[in-house]
């Protein structure tokens, strides 16, 4: 029913405002209020939800202005008391929406102060009740509430649907936290997960998974990004803080050829790190002993260039795409090959359909397996040797892979014979290692 009276421009009918502090403090079943701020630079929107933030009722500040999301959770009652007064206290031409199950109430309050109002009828309780956190449902995306974060990535708009643009991304970031969900600890982790993700550019993956397993799994994390575009860090800080995750989500602009960290990962991510930065990416997680790494390589140059088109695979690489394929092929068995040997246990698998991304595929390592063992050397050795090439995780981790291959090249004599691509090869035919004797008692890969 719809009433319309006069009131004052600038406060709340004290009746309107009594009530509203009445059903969003003291009732339980009410799903979000917007505020609706209609100024000289357009409208402003701020809404307040309650959401589950670790397992506890929390409520929600989202505030829109100039097509800007930003987000600030609450934690407690007082925090929400705060927050409703500021909303209730706007002045000038405005509109507060409340949903709640014993039904909405919609005030809207004209330029010229009129007041009108319409209340809607009640609603089933079930529709406003905040989300359980981990009822894991088919997408990750839509198993908490995820509209803010989607919304400041820019994946959904401003009424929450997917841009169409955007859905090829949304498909990856959901299959990509499939895998995370895969290798999370089967027990709730006593302290925080520590998870790093490479070449993570204006932070899609980042920030999702940081809010899927905050939010929907319940759990404490501490995301580092690594990127070395100082605009793509300036941007994603952005982002982490229009989602209030600044705290749990920090940033190190850095290369990851040479990039430091001064935790041991629980899990690296990689989506897409441009061609060697997916080598530099696993070779750092290996330094750092990341327990399990999830890395979708994206193009891969370096060995296109170093494949030779003689001999029997003449026919194979003449033609561009099938040399391009071949060489994404063989990097990956390669990286994979490489893996094992320092006692990772690898899978390669499509991560998500090629309709979302061609470059669909996803290596998953976890360690503890014992290194250097059964026939992993001879077939990595046996796969780079007829390719005639020089795998770039190879060389990143030379030193870690001495005991199998040799010194690394810096310590070779100048004069080492070049091969068909044009830089010197090491441990052509590579060697036992001395000092690490195969553990028999290990599982192999
Ligand atoms: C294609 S984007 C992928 C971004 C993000 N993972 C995603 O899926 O939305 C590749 C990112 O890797 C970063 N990158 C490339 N090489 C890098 C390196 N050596 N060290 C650090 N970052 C690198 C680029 O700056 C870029 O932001």
């Amino acid at each position: 029913m719809d009433t319309e009276t006069a009131t004052s421009r600038t406060t709340l009918d004290p009746t309107l405002h009594a009530e509203l502090i009445r059903r969003v403090l003291h009732a339980q079943a009410w799903r979000r209020l917007t505020l609706v701020h209609h100024g000289g630079q357009g409208a402003a929107r701020e809404s307040l939800r309650p959401v589950l933030i670790r397992q506890a009722v929390g409520w929600q500040v989202e505030q829109v202005q100039g097509g800007r999301t930003t987000v600030r959770n609450l934690e407690t009652s007082a925090a929400l008391a705060e927050t409703l007064e500021r909303l209730l206290a706007a002045t000038g031409p405005r509109e507060y929406h409340l949903q709640a199950a014993d039904g909405d109430l919609h005030v809207r309050i004209t330029r010229k102060g009129r007041l009108l109002l319409s209340r809607g009828q009640p609603r089933d309780a079930a529709e406003t009740a905040p989300q359980p956190h981990d009822r894991v449902k088919k997408q990750p995306l839509s198993s908490f509430d995820s509209a803010a974060l989607l919304r400041v990535l820019g994946i959904a708009d401003g009424t929450g649907a997917i841009r169409a643009s955007m859905r090829g991304k949304a498909d990856q970031i959901n299959a990509f936290l499939r895998e995370v969900d895969a290798v999370l600890p089967a027990r709730r982790p006593e302290r925080p997960l520590e998870i790093v993700d490479c070449g993570s550019g204006l932070a899609y993956l980042t920030l999702s998974a940081y809010g899927y397993l905050k939010q929907g799994r319940g759990l404490a994390v501490h995301v580092r990004r690594i990127d070395r575009n100082p605009e793509l860090v300036r941007k994603a800080n952005e982002l982490a803080r229009d989602l209030d995750a600044a705290e749990d989500v920090t940033f190190i602009a850095a290369d990851l050829a040479t990039c430091s960290l001064e935790v041991r990962p629980d899990l690296l991510l990689s989506l897409h790190a441009c061609d060697q930065a997916t080598d530099a990416a696993l070779a750092r997680g290996v330094e750092w002993g990341a327990e399990t790494m999830l890395v979708a390589p994206c193009c891969q140059h370096d060995l296109q260039r170093q494949i030779g088109d003689t001999g029997p695979m003449r026919a194979l690489l003449r033609h561009g795409i099938l040399r391009e394929r071949q060489a994404d092929l063989l990097a990956d068995a390669c990286r994979a090959q490489i893996l094992r040997l320092l006692g990772y246990r690898v899978k390669i698998v499509e991560f998500v359909s090629p309709e979302a991304t061609a470059r669909n595929l996803l290596l998953r390592a976890t360690a503890g397996l014992a290194k250097g063992q059964g026939p992993v050397l001879d077939e990595y050795l046996a796969l780079r040797d007829f390719w005639k090439v020089q795998p770039a995780l190879e060389q990143m981790l030379a030193t870690r892979l001495a005991p199998w291959l040799g010194a690394p090249a810096a310590q070779e004599p100048q004069d080492a014979p070049l091969p068909a691509h044009g830089r010197p090869m090491r441990g052509r035919k590579g060697r036992r290692p001395k000092a690490e004797e195969p553990d028999l008692t290990k599982e192999t890969p």
